[in-house]
């Protein structure tokens, strides 16, 4: 399995994932993707709408606010238990986890990095703090969301009745989440600052357990769909001490990550938890009535929760792969083509032949995330889209002036088909659709 060194170095080298700030010295927990970093983080994210809100009827998607009216924190019971415990060092002030080193060191209380005496534990919310208007107080004071569902809750009334769905459906969104993390580590898969992709689905307390079952399997499939390794994917449930206070149960679906398995996304039986707090706190109904039985009642919800960053981490890690090909190591990302940053490279053997291929090239756009590249030597840019992942190059050679054809190079088998230049929309077409 890859190193984490040798991925982040690879991350940075192609233009995935920078460190935020860098000239600065960085700041940890942050993160930036890069050109191609964010066209593969955006291929995950449609991916994902598209099998979870686009291809289903029982499902609406919405895009709510970072900061929301600070009451919402209480009531969801972030505000009173959305802690870690944590302990500083007295010495050289570093802040860890108390889980993360009372456990290692079996209860003796000193600091792992310079041997200093530990504080006792405290707790400590994770929620970012900000102010709101001018005035910097207790009136003003706001969060930053640490999670994108409870809008999803609070705006459970409008959305029901302005889609006019009816019970069982679900609402989706996608949006960044902060959390004030004590340790942030492995790369992207622990940060601040990251993208959640969730699923609030409303049902009838009978049928949690059904539809609890069903999102279960269903998000496991989705990760096989965009290509991620069967042995590196596993379920594991919770016990009932480890369940979030909100969670009836909840199973992670892990991966294999170089550090160990580790959870990718949470499948929450949250019972009526939400819609309850919600009710009792703002006063309002959030109740649901079922015309069909006259039945008036507060909806179970089975929420699905993932992360983006820790989604795209595991595909990099997934996807990584080295091979020795006459001699020389050749580094691939084996993407499923439905998510790779680049469709398809298109280059000219030589800069000379710029403007035939550029005019395939934009022809190609319409179809494909397309990249004309004409930087370096053929090798190197084969070499280049190899470690992006794109899973088609295009070439126009001196013989495609004459035969008006052009040769289509396979990532995988790197077999190199001669196609005539009008046919290749179809080829490709096929072949994505093939994959
Ligand atoms: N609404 C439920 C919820 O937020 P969670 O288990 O705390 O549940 C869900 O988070 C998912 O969000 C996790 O499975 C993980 O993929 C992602 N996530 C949580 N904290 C993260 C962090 N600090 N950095 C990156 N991703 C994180």
């Amino acid at each position: 399995m890859v190193s984490m060194d040798t991925l982040v170095s690879l991350c940075k080298r192609r233009g995935f994932i920078f460190q935020s700030s860098e000239i600065y010295g960085g700041i940890n927990g942050f993160w930036d993707f890069g050109p191609v970093g964010c066209e593969f983080k955006r291929r995950i994210k449609d991916s994902w709408w598209k099998r979870m809100v686009q291809e289903r009827d029982d499902m609406v998607g919405v895009d709510t606010s970072i900061i929301a009216h600070p009451q919402t924190w209480i009531a969801s019971g972030h505000v009173d238990s959305f802690n870690d415990p944590m302990v500083d060092c007295k010495s050289c002030k570093r802040r860890f986890r108390a889980d993360d080193i009372l456990a290692e060191e079996e209860g003796a209380r000193r600091c792992p990095e310079c041997g200093g005496e530990l504080t006792d534990t405290r707790e400590f919310n994770l929620m970012f703090q900000t102010h709101v208007g001018a005035t910097a107080d207790s009136a003003s004071l706001a969060y930053l969301r640490p999670e994108t569902c409870q809008s999803i809750f609070t705006q459970f009334k409008n959305v029901q009745t302005v889609s006019r769905k009816k019970i069982p459906f679900g609402i989706a969104q996608i949006g960044k989440a902060f959390r004030n993390e004590i340790t942030p580590r492995n790369f992207i898969f622990r940060s601040r600052e990251f993208e959640q992709m969730e699923v609030e689905f409303f049902c009838h307390g009978d049928e949690a357990d059904k539809w609890y079952k069903y999102w279960t399997q269903e998000r496991m499939d989705w990760f096989l769909a965009i290509g991620v390794g069967k042995k590196n994917l596993r379920f594991r449930p919770h016990d009932r001490v480890e369940l979030a206070h909100y969670a009836q149960s909840c199973i992670d679906i892990e991966f294999q990550m170089p550090f160990g398995w580790s959870e990718l996304e949470g499948i929450a039986n949250r019972a009526d938890y939400d819609l309850k707090q919600h009710m009792k706190v703002s006063g309002k109904d959030m109740t649901y009535y079922n015309e069909a039985n006259k039945e008036r009642f507060v909806p179970y919800v089975i929420e699905t929760s993932l992360g983006v960053d820790r989604t795209a981490l595991a595909v990099l890690v997934d996807a990584y792969r080295e091979e020795e090909v006459r001699g020389e190591k050749r580094v691939v990302m084996g993407f499923n083509p439905s998510i790779s940053p680049v469709q398809v490279g298109v280059l000219p053997l030589s800069t000379k032949l710029k403007e035939p291929a550029k005019k395939i090239e934009l022809n190609l756009k319409r179809y494909f995330v397309s990249e004309y590249d004409d930087s370096g030597s053929i090798g190197r840019r084969y070499r280049r889209h190899d470690e992006i992942g794109t899973p088609f190059c295009v070439t126009y050679d001196f013989d495609s002036e004459e035969d008006h054809a052009v040769t289509i190079r396979d990532r995988d088998s790197m077999q190199q088909d001669r196609i005539p230049i009008d046919r290749v929309p179809e080829y490709l077409r096929d072949k994505f659709e093939g994959s």
